[in-house]
């Protein structure tokens, strides 16, 4: 007797070597296959639900074009939160309306596509539009007589619903596109450089070597209106190292006092806050993307993808020994990209932005 055993046999443990189709399960009929009061009340929920999305997006146009949305922050967020919520009721009903209506009211029979060539027969061609044709007519699309109300805010709802999302975009266009601003910040000659976030001013004598300080314009704090975003481009760090660690670059002899300088925290890569000092090396990291900033030498990257140093801000010593600004930065802060705008250009000229408006 061998000892071999043919492996496609199973003989050892009965396995058949094919299976029968098991074919498909019993097939249940739906409530509303079978019962025309559920049928209807399966519509009703159908086209609640794409009057739900009607009333979504009435609320995203609605909320753009009669709330009003001033410069605070609490304002642009209540308009965005009204347009959202407008816009998810839009996409909502709309989605589950379609599904409630494929589940309930859609022919429920099991279709079976037989294999074929890549290229369909001509048969199969026509077979292909004439199921499509069935599919419209078991859907009720085609049936606008039988199913106006389903059919007619269904329809409405879905032409309605992309001017949720289109209306504010197009409303938005021809709006202020003037990005000079980006080319300045608040700073201006005589501005007492401050603690952020409480706003007391900063004496030479507080700035011990190896301390850095997280700096805000005097005044930002009282500002009314776009805080934030002035906040957002005039952040600085004010940083002392020993004078003789210092490399002064050619046309700064007088920007810094007594090897206190001070740099824009704006990150010249995609602009997130550089706020980790190694006071050992003088060297300042961004978190973001781990460019590394030389302060000692003009705040010049040392490694990472920034391409070039952070803007310095010129400062001075008041009367009262406060620390001040001598100008506005002397070019763009953060990403480079900005200064590839043409009309931020005037930023870049520093008799401009002495005592500049904004
Ligand atoms: S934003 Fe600073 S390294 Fe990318």
């Amino acid at each position: 007797m061998s000892t071999t055993e043919n492996p496609t046999s199973h003989e050892s443990d009965n396995t058949p070597e094919s299976f029968e189709d098991p074919g498909l399960p019993y097939h249940r009929p739906r409530r509303a296959d079978v019962d025309p009061k559920a049928e209807k009340k399966a519509e009703r929920q159908v086209a609640a639900l794409f009057g739900v999305s009607i009333v979504g997006t009435v609320v995203a146009i609605g909320s753009y074009m009669a709330l009003d949305m001033t410069d605070e922050i609490d304002s642009i967020r209540f308009v965005n939160m009204a347009i959202g919520i407008g816009i998810f009721l839009a996409m909502i009903g709309i989605g589950f309306g379609a599904i409630h209506w494929a589940k309930t009211l859609m022919r429920d029979h099991e279709m079976v596509e037989e294999r074929h060539e890549l290229r369909s027969s001509e048969e199969g061609r026509a077979g292909a539009i004439q199921n499509l044709k069935d599919g419209a007519e078991d859907s009720g699309i085609s049936g606008v007589k039988r199913r106006p109300v389903l059919v007619g805010t269904g329809v409405f709802a879905m032409l309605l619903a992309p001017l949720a999302i289109l209306w504010p975009q197009i409303g938005n266009m021809g709006a202020d596109w003037n990005t000079s601003n980006f080319g300045h910040t608040m700073w201006r000659k005589g501005m007492r450089l401050t603690r952020d976030p409480d706003g007391t001013p900063i004496k030479a004598s507080d700035v011990t070597i190896g301390s850095a300080f997280h700096v805000i314009p005097e005044g930002l704090n009282e500002l009314e209106h776009h805080k934030i975003e002035e906040k957002a481009k005039a952040v600085v760090l004010l940083l002392r190292l020993d004078p003789r660690d210092l490399k002064i670059p050619e046309g700064r002899e007088d920007w810094s006092f007594d090897g206190i300088v001070a740099y824009s925290k704006i990150c010249t890569h995609v602009g997130c806050p550089v706020a980790l000092y190694e006071q050992q090396t003088h060297h300042l990291l961004c978190p973001c993307h781990q460019s590394t900033f030389d302060v000692s030498d003009g705040a010049k990257v040392v490694f990472g993808p920034a391409k070039r140093p952070l803007p310095q801000l010129p400062i001075a010593i008041d009367d009262e020994g406060y620390i001040i600004a001598q100008s506005d930065f002397h070019e763009p802060i953060g990403p480079s990209y900005w200064t590839r705008l043409s009309d931020t250009s005037d930023g870049l000229h520093a008799d401009e932005t002495e005592g500049s408006s904004h």
